[in-house]
């Protein structure tokens, strides 16, 4: 099929380039044209494992382009996919702006059948709008074409996209059209080993299926981080906790690790849009408010336990950081929990060594200029040059090369032996052994 994605971020470029490995003729088009200049000469925008290899191989093929604008087309599209950004606006709604200029300039461009998909995260009813402009544009044009828009909310996480893509856990297509239905599944059928885990439904109920997977997931996380902070209060082992309640078959053992707030460009602005769309249709989010006030708190937890044990002055002061994405196996910082840490540190004073695997490049374009400039945010080459003459460890993101450290390397190199653990990776007892103070989240 010839197939085009609107938006060549994380979502577009996986959805483009698994699309195009399995035979299709794929286009993607980004308004940013840096980002596809560089696509062009196969130099990726994000860090996401087995990405690279899988565009270039495709480009190569013939199979996967990049282009700036629609006009660049140069066969119909069967089907267009809308993977544009929905970020929060100012009120915590979904920003549409730039899924609707995908609809405007989809309308402007059609001249033929096709599909027009939603992948971007969007409320419920978003799609009778992008109907409607699209409808608006070709009036405009005088066209009749038939079109058909679906939504097909996207599920894959960053760090492991193209397996979660070429092996998705279900497909959720929410269509009202049979013509829609018969090409979305010949689209899906080649990654489909398991027909049962395509689900077909309502427009209006696929919009709400992902907000809502979002919001149970993030309500997860923060309803542990709470169980873990009240642990901690009471001498009680969070993780002892955790490995006996994820034993009963009905909760389960996924996202109840307890650590130092959920971040990325999913979780926090979904339950911030829910929250709006909860509040105009009249109910009270009592659950969603929670959910987001713990995951505020929580980022505070690692910040606040450094200045109860040395003090809201760290002038002299040196603290490593290991870890900056907002999980491991990406480069993505949007909402990350180490910005809160960095920030409260920065703020008193502290002199800070980071360290990530890959999120290096994306901290030094995001941060502001003046904590670099100023010497007192470091950006360390190595995970143990972060270390040098440092008063704590904070552990912020659990990448691999941080699981089994070399604490016999650590101590020499440290002034004060003392971890900050905020994933729980750590054995406390081990560290402890080893002559390292040790404070874990719920679990010192
Ligand atoms: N990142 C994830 O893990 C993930 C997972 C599931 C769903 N989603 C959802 O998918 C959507 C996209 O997220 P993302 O993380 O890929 O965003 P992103 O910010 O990485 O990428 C969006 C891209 O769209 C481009 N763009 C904006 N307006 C455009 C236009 N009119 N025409 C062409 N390109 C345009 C931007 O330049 C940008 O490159 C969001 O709704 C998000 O909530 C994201």
């Amino acid at each position: 099929m010839n197939l085009t994605v609107i938006g060549a971020g994380y979502v577009g470029l996986v959805t483009g380039a698994c699309f195009a490995e399995l035979g299709n003729h794929v286009t993607c088009v980004d308004v940013n044209q840096n980002k596809i200049a560089n696509l062009k000469q196969g130099i990726l925008p994000i860090y996401e494992p087995g990405l690279e290899p899988l565009v270039t191989s495709n480009m190569n093929e013939g199979r996967l382009h990049f282009v700036t604008s629609l006009d660049e087309l140069t066969v119909s599209p069967d089907v267009i996919f809308i993977a544009v950004g929905t970020p929060s606006d100012k009120d915590g709604s979904a920003d549409m702006q730039y899924v609707l200029e995908a609809a405007r300039n989809i309308g402007a461009h059609i001249n033929n059948y096709c599909v027009v998909v939603d992948k971007s995260t969007v409320p419920v009813g978003v799609a009778d709008q992008v109907r409607k402009i699209i409808q608006d544009e070709l009036n405009k044009r005088s066209l009749s074409i038939h079109f058909d828009v679906v939504s097909n909310p996207e599920f894959l996480r960053e760090g492991a996209a193209i397996d979660d893509f070429m092996r998705p856990d279900r497909i959720i297509i929410g269509l009202s059209s049979e013509d829609a239905k018969a090409i979305m599944l010949a689209l899906y059928t080649p990654i489909l080993r398991h027909p049962e885990k395509l689900f077909f439904m309502n427009i209006k109920d696929a919009e709400m299926t992902k907000y809502v997977a979002n919001a149970m997931l993030a309500t997860k996380i923060s309803f542990m981080n709470e169980m873990a902070v009240l642990c901690d209060r009471m001498g009680v082992d969070v993780d002892n906790v955790r490995i006996g309640i994820g034993s009963d078959s009905r909760i389960g053992n996924s996202f109840i690790y307890p650590g130092c707030g959920y971040g990325g460009s999913c979780f926090p602005k979904d339950v911030k849009a829910l929250i709006k769309m909860a509040e105009n249709h009249g109910v009270e989010p009592l659950v969603l408010h929670a959910v987001e006030a713990r995951n505020h708190h929580q980022k505070k937890v690692l910040p606040e336990k450094i200045i109860e044990l040395f003090g809201n002055d760290l002038s002299n002061k040196k603290i490593a950081v290991w870890g900056l994405s907002f999980k491991p196996g990406t480069d993505d910082m949007r909402e990350a929990s180490s910005l809160v840490l960095l920030e409260s540190l920065l703020d008193r004073n502290a002199q800070v060594h980071a360290y990530d695997p890959v999120a290096m490049p994306v901290a030094r374009a995001m941060f502001p200029q003046d904590w670099l400039q100023s010497g007192q945010l470091q950006l360390a080459e190595h995970q143990y040059d972060a270390l040098q003459d440092a008063d704590a460890l904070v552990l912020v993101t659990e990448w691999k090369p941080f699981c089994y450290p070399d604490l016999t390397a650590m101590k020499k190199l440290m002034r004060r032996h003392l971890i900050l653990d905020g994933r729980n990776q750590y054995d406390p007892k081990q560290l402890k052994a080893a002559e390292f103070e040790y404070y874990g989240i719920g679990r010192s």
